[in-house]
């Protein structure tokens, strides 16, 4: 076998390579193993210090020393970068260091302190050529690593960022494009344990009517309930007192207020009204003032909050009082007015909205205001008549209400449900009843009985079957005695309530018709009035002149 030429480097640190050949060992097991190790003294390098870098160096050793390992050597001092790979004695210092690392397998560098440079060194042994590829700080490899985590996450988040101050930017300016200032907005936080309010009072001036966009506080009002002032159906009315603190109460000036309960069964008739509630476009002199509903979960109950109206409704208001001509005519050109805003597709201003039936029109769900107008409440049944009626909607819309207000079609259930201004004219059927409702206790038809309600005849809450034998069966209709006629304008009202409680829904005169020969009338009452004083004028004159 021939011997094999091999480079080796001097134990010392005298830097020299030394050429040297021996005999090629065929048994190695037998005597101790030198090392064998890259050894290229000091050699300039692209390794940039960073992550694991191959020595550029062809020359390999076994080192002249039983004891000694493989060592590299990373110096950058200005620009200049170097590899040294030498063999060392780790029971010697090398550049006055002591090799603590000389047993690993792999070459992993070490940073040490160094005048004017950088300087890293690793010793390794147990393989060959182990200081082949040096190994830079692991951690810190993995800490460059982390390091790019944060800037990654960061790019990937902007678009998100951008989005969300887009969403952001764009619900600030609807809201105040829409002028609806937020009455929670300001004020100290609210002491509610329960907290679920779904719709926040959102009237754009203080004397708007309604307070309709969604809420998405998560407080409700501060309320203590008082005493039950109404019981319907689907939820009994108390009123109530607006805690101080609320901002509700300073923006709105409301102190007591009236609460609607519904028990957690009736979500459907809440939901509804709260819906119907939540349209802007209902707002009106004449429409309940809708505050905020509010899911209170804890007590399993639906609250809608809404003003107060201590001369209650006005079944109860003509049981306990006889109203003047003024009264009639407010209340009845105010009920007209209120309906007519209902039915119609235009707001006030002219723009587009949605129509809305009642389909409850009664005494006991219209409430007195002080200035004796109407104010329309109980919206549980009332119905959107836009083009998006559902099936099932319209299917389930046949039928509902008090039998006793009931429009024959109704009490039949043979509405047209294909054509919208069919709820409409059963509504003013209804509305009709109750102007009669109101004229049957005016003083200036004469000898005024008690309070009747319409086919007052029947019992307490006739049903349906008994309100069709009435209504269909008979043709029967509230009495118009003769009496009530000689007032004029009553005389007006009269006619107008035959022409809307016609038997054929068509034949009916609409809301907004009614309001109009209100306006008529008030115009000739002043007309009478004024001819009644310019009289009185005139009789005085003569009597003077007489004198
Ligand atoms: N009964 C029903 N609702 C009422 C209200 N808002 N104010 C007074 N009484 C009522």
């Amino acid at each position: 076998m021939n011997a094999v030429v091999i480079y080796y480097l001097s134990g010392n640190q005298s830097n020299f390579l030394h050429l040297f050949s021996f005999p090629l060992i065929s048994d190695t097991s037998a005597i101790p193993v030198r090392q064998l190790c890259r050894f290229c003294d000091l050699r300039a390098t692209n390794c940039p210090g960073r992550g694991v870098c191959k020595v550029e160096c062809d020359i390999t050793a076994i080192c002249p020393e039983y004891n000694e390992v493989c060592v590299s050597i990373w110096r950058k001092k200005d620009d200049n970068i170097t590899f040294e790979t030498v063999c060392h004695d780790p029971a010697l210092p090398l550049y006055g260091l002591y090799l603590d690392d000389y047993n690993n397998t792999k070459c992993v560098m070490k940073e040490k302190k160094a005048k004017d440079s950088k300087f890293f060194i690793c010793s390794c042994s147990n393989e060959e050529e182990c200081n082949d590829h040096i190994i830079f700080n692991l951690n810190e490899h993995t800490a460059s690593e982390s390091e790019l985590v944060g800037p990654v996450i960061l790019v990937s988040l902007v678009p998100l960022l951008v989005i969300a101050i887009f969403v952001i930017t764009s619900f600030y300016c609807y809201r105040v494009c829409n002028q609806q200032p937020n009455p929670r907005k300001k004020g100290k936080p609210l002491d509610n344990t329960d907290k679920h309010p779904i719709i926040d009072p959102e009237g754009s001036d203080s004397s708007s009517t309604h307070a309709n966009n969604l809420n998405h506080n998560t407080e409700l009002l501060p309320i203590e309930l008082d005493v039950l002032v109404g019981k319907g159906r689907f939820a009994e009315v108390y009123k109530a007192k607006l805690k101080q603190g609320s901002s509700v109460r300073e923006e709105h000036g409301f102190e007591t207020v009236a609460v609607k309960i519904f028990q957690f069964e009736e979500y459907a008739s809440w939901k509804n009204e709260k819906d119907i509630f939540s349209d802007a476009d209902l707002r009106h002199e004449n429409v309940l003032h809708f505050l905020t509903a509010e899911e209170r979960k804890g007590q399993r109950q639906y609250w809608l909050i809404t003003a107060y109206h201590p001369l209650g409704n006005l079944q109860e208001f003509l049981t306990n009082h006889i109203i003047s001509w003024q009264d009639l005519w407010l209340l009845g050109s105010s009920l007209a007015r209120v309906v007519a805003h209902l039915h119609s597709d235009r707001t006030s201003c002219g723009r587009c909205k949605v129509p809305i039936a009642h389909r409850d029109i009664k005494s006991s769900n219209i409430l007195v205001k002080k200035d004796m107008t109407c104010c329309l409440c109980d919206f549980g049944l009332a119905l959107r008549l836009d083009n998006s009626l559902s099936v099932d909607e319209l299917a389930n819309s046949g039928q509902v209400g008090t039998a006793r207000y009931m429009a024959p079609e109704v009490l039949e259930s043979r509405i047209n449900l294909e054509n919208i201004e069919s709820f409409k004219q059963a509504d003013v059927y209804s509305m009709a009843l109750v102007l009669w409702e109101i004229i049957s206790r005016c003083s200036a038809i004469g000898e005024v009985k008690e309070y009747k309600p319409p086919f007052g005849n029947l019992r307490e809450h006739p049903c349906v079957e008994s309100m069709k034998d009435s209504v269909l069966r008979d043709r029967g209709r509230p009495e118009i005695p003769n009496s009530w006629t000689s007032h004029a304008g009553i005389q007006m009202v009269c006619g107008s309530i035959e022409e809307c409680w016609d038997h054929d829904p068509e034949a009916r005169l609409t809301a907004h018709c009614i309001a109009e020969r209100f306006d008529d009338v008030e115009y000739l009452d002043k007309l009478s009035d004024c001819s009644d004083s310019e009289e009185k004028m005139l009789e005085e004159i003569i009597v003077v002149n007489e004198k």
